[in-house]
């Protein structure tokens, strides 16, 4: 196929430029990757030695988080968000980070060199490293490619991508898939990571993405919360967990890490807690996140109550409202049910029913629970509380941030936690904290 001839022929600065390296560097993330042999070959899978696979280690904490611990070698991550999220910033931040294992290569499409110094100087990166190739073309990019041997290359975005080796009309489909193989293949070749940013809008509804998602390692969003914060989550990752999730808050000098997401899940407040709110420390990923679950409800406004809930599923909300009508005699069916998270994390981990359930109860009934109080756990349909993974780390963390009343449920070593069996005797338990606030 011509673009493996163009990036794996006899080039003689590539050549050069592979035996210089296999000298010139050392070190875990330096590593080089033996060229790996992608012909068609029998082989004894006992006899297979793999690959010490290296990865690439930004140091900015919360994109390694969510990469599985850097960007691996030979790999490619599609890095989709709307436009204006932040992309093309923390992917400059990166390169900036990126530049000091080796050379980075920055392909913009969008942008002329120009623009991208001024970003790079507003977000105070001082280029050492970094080459910048402004084209949307295929060919020029691999002649690039051999000549800079980058670490790491990014591509923005790939939506402008294109190439001669395909006949159709320039920005057609076919040939951001033939640019992006090209190179990701180049990549793959040449222990390279490669980060192809992509534009996705509100319904990611534009095809592009979607249509290349299967030909990258990783695929990482990055979404607004409603908040200053910005989220990093991975909905693919052929290296590492997708259950991640990266913080970031959008500042004047470009991206930085959320590092106590407390701040912002959590609402301070000197007053008792209004009806309708509950703490909840969730397990995402590798860590604790305290969140703040709230929960509206009024009369309904048509003939039967709705939910409204984006950034818990509504299926889930539904299922909890009707085990509190049921087994809690809390009437909700002909109540509208809201409900929202503080800083506008989505949350799908199952640990969040019960507190889910104690914020809908207090909403509905007007009482209050303590601000003291956090809660997980997942509630069955029978009323019946069931454990969540990493109770006892939940409550750890719930604890350091002040919790003094934690709920949850029934466990053989309970020491941390009130822990109770059933949601009638949850509900009971949470008053009665609040009762012992008021003494
Ligand atoms: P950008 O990275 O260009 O978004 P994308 O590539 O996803 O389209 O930047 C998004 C917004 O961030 C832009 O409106 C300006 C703002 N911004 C800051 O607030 N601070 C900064 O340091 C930078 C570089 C951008
Ligand atoms: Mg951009």
């Amino acid at each position: 196929m011509k673009v493996q001839e163009d990036s794996e022929g006899g080039n003689p600065v590539l050549a050069l430029s592979k035996s210089a390296r296999k000298t010139s560097r050392t070190g875990p993330e330096g590593k080089s990757r033996p060229t790996e042999n992608t012909e068609s070959q029998l082989q004894d899978l006992s006899k297979v030695v793999p690959d010490a696979q290296s990865r690439f280690v930004s140091g900015i904490g919360e994109l390694d988080r969510v990469l599985g611990g850097g960007i691996m070698a030979s790999s490619s991550v599609l890095i989709g968000g709307e436009p204006g999220i932040g992309k093309s910033t923390l992917m400059l931040q990166a390169a900036g980070a990126f530049q000091t294992l080796g050379p980075v290569l920055y392909i913009s499409g969008e942008e002329g060199a120009h623009p991208i110094k001024l970003r790079a100087d507003r977000l105070g990166i001082i280029p050492s490293n970094i080459q910048v190739l402004t084209t949307p073309q295929l060919e020029p990019i691999l002649t690039a490619l051999n000549q800079v041997m980058p670490r790491v290359v990014i591509v923005d975005s790939i939506q402008t991508l294109m190439t001669d080796l395909i006949d159709s009309a320039p920005g057609t489909i076919n040939q951001m898939k033939m640019t992006v193989y090209g190179i990701s293949e180049w990549a793959r070749h040449h222990s390279a990571g490669v980060f192809f940013i992509a534009h996705v809008t509100k319904e990611g509804a534009i095809a592009g993405p979607k249509l290349i998602e299967h030909m990258v390692d990783a695929v990482l969003m990055f979404e607004h919360s409603g908040s200053e914060v910005r989220f990093l989550r991975a909905s693919k990752n052929r290296f590492g967990s997708v259950d991640e999730i990266g913080l970031f808050i959008m500042e004047e000098k470009g991206l930085e890490e959320l590092i106590d997401p407390s701040q912002v899940f959590l609402v301070e407040r000197e007053t008792p807690v209004p009806p309708g709110v509950v703490a909840a420390p969730i397990f995402e990923g590798s860590r604790i996140l305290v969140v703040e679950i709230q929960a509206l409800t009024i009369p309904a406004q048509v003939g039967y109550g709705r939910v409204y809930s984006d950034r818990i599923d509504g299926r889930r909300v539904s299922r909890i409202c009707a085990v509190l009508e049921k087994h809690a005699g809390i009437r909700l069916s002909d109540q509208d049910v809201y409900i929202n998270v503080a800083g506008g994390m989505k949350i799908a981990e199952v640990g969040v029913e019960l507190p889910l359930a104690l914020a809908i109860m207090s909403a509905r009934t007007g009482q209050s629970l303590s601000r003291h109080l956090a809660v997980t756990g997942e509630v069955s349909l029978s009323g019946e509380l069931r454990p969540v993974s990493h109770l006892r780390q939940r409550f750890v963390a719930a604890g350091e941030l002040g919790f003094i009343h934690r709920l949850g449920p029934k466990v053989t070593d309970e020491a941390r936690w009130t822990s109770v069996a059933h949601i009638s005797e949850a509900i009971k338990k949470a008053l009665e904290f609040r009762d012992k606030d008021q003494d």
